[in-house]
């Protein structure tokens, strides 16, 4: 029943691979951070691994109130990881709230986590300096994603920096698990890539949805040029930095350094530079994307068909840890 559901090159996969999964938050439209930070290494790695890749909704929810556009990034999030080349005939592309699983598993480690352990997270710590209001949901955000990594049995988890100590969290509680009900769950290991740790934003600061100050992923060519001419530049030095690292995101070192050594001081003209090659690389993967909206039955397909694999792998799991920890009866 479990075999039936899944393709054969999915039972290779899962036989002969370690276990792989990601996911992101359908916050908003990704920006090449995004891109660069974390969603191009889920395509480069994908044939080395089982992998699953998550739409995670149940997180949004902290920051998404509201039904249309819920409703409307999530499948704008399936479209991005369509269009980022993540291939549903090997990977199970799912939706986190079609497995129910993913909070219950989270409510169990709520059970064995103290508040001071997660008072300690650094989004917690930041939203505390900053006096924000926190939700339960955010401040439990650590727990969520550990459910997410460990009902899968995942080997490797990669984020960017910025989520690393998530992934510690999840260590901690598979650890913590382990120790008290028996062994139980695998540790997994972050994967941390990408070219540089942060990828600036055209104010300098780091590129991110919540400061508007992104170059979007799939940006038309009119939104690249308002971009990147916005960039601000430090007239002090004899190139343009925030240009150039986001700049070396998209070239060779040697064909990098050999354009702005050519281009000494001449900002605008860098700039210009950028602009074509942001044109070539996201014009693509712009009009793949466009390509799998007209088709929007196949794309919730590839979602239906993601959740049933990925509920019948997690409720395997949640199996062994209701019977470990005594909720099941014989
Ligand atoms: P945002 O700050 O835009 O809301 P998220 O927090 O949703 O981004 O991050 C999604 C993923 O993208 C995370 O794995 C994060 O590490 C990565 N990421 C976000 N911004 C950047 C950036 N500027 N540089 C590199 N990686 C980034
Ligand atoms: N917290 C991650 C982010 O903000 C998204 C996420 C949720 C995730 N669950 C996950 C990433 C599990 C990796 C594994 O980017």
């Amino acid at each position: 029943m479990f075999l039936k559901a899944l393709r054969i090159d999915m039972i290779l996969n899962m036989l002969e691979k370690k276990t792989l999964l990601s996911g992101v938050k359908p916050t908003g439209r990704p920006h090449i951070g995004n891109y660069f930070g974390a969603m191009k290494q889920f395509a480069d790695l994908q044939d080395g691994y089982d992998c699953l890749f998550m739409i995670a909704d149940y997180h949004a929810l902290n920051f998404i109130q509201n039904r249309e556009e819920m409703h409307d990034n999530i499948f704008d999030l399936a479209l991005d990881y369509l269009a980022i080349g993540l291939d549903p005939k090997t990977s199970v592309i799912f939706r986190q709230s079609d497995v129910s699983a993913h909070t219950e598993l989270a409510w169990i480690f709520d059970t064995i986590t103290t508040m001071p352990y997660l008072m300690r997270a650094h989004a917690f710590k930041d939203a505390e300096a900053k006096d924000r209001e926190i939700s339960v949901g955010t401040f439990n955000y650590p727990m969520l994603m550990a459910a997410d990594i460990l009902l899968y049995d995942t080997d490797v988890v990669p984020v960017g920096q910025d989520q690393k100590q998530h992934v510690e969290y999840a260590r901690d509680t598979a650890q913590k698990f382990n120790r008290i009900f028996g062994e139980t769950f695998k540790l997994p290991e972050p994967l941390i890539l990408g070219k540089v740790s942060a990828v600036p934003g055209t104010d300098g600061r780091k590129m991110s949805k919540s400061y508007g100050n992104t170059i979007p992923l799939f940006a038309t060519d009119e939104e690249i040029e308002k971009a990147v001419m916005s960039i601000v530049t430090d007239s002090s030095g004899e190139r343009p930095e925030n240009v150039y690292t986001i700049h070396a995101l998209l070239l060779e070192k040697n064909d990098l350094d050999a354009l702005y050594a050519e281009n000494k001081g001449q900002y605008k003209k860098l700039k210009e530079a950028l602009v074509e090659d942001l044109k070539q690389f996201i014009g693509p993967m712009r009009e793949r994307r466009q390509a799998l909206e007209e088709d929007r039955e196949a794309v919730l397909e590839v979602l239906k068909t993601g959740g049933r694999i990925a509920r019948k792998r997690a409720e395997k799991k949640m199996d062994e840890v209701r019977e470990k920890v005594g909720l099941v009866f014989k």
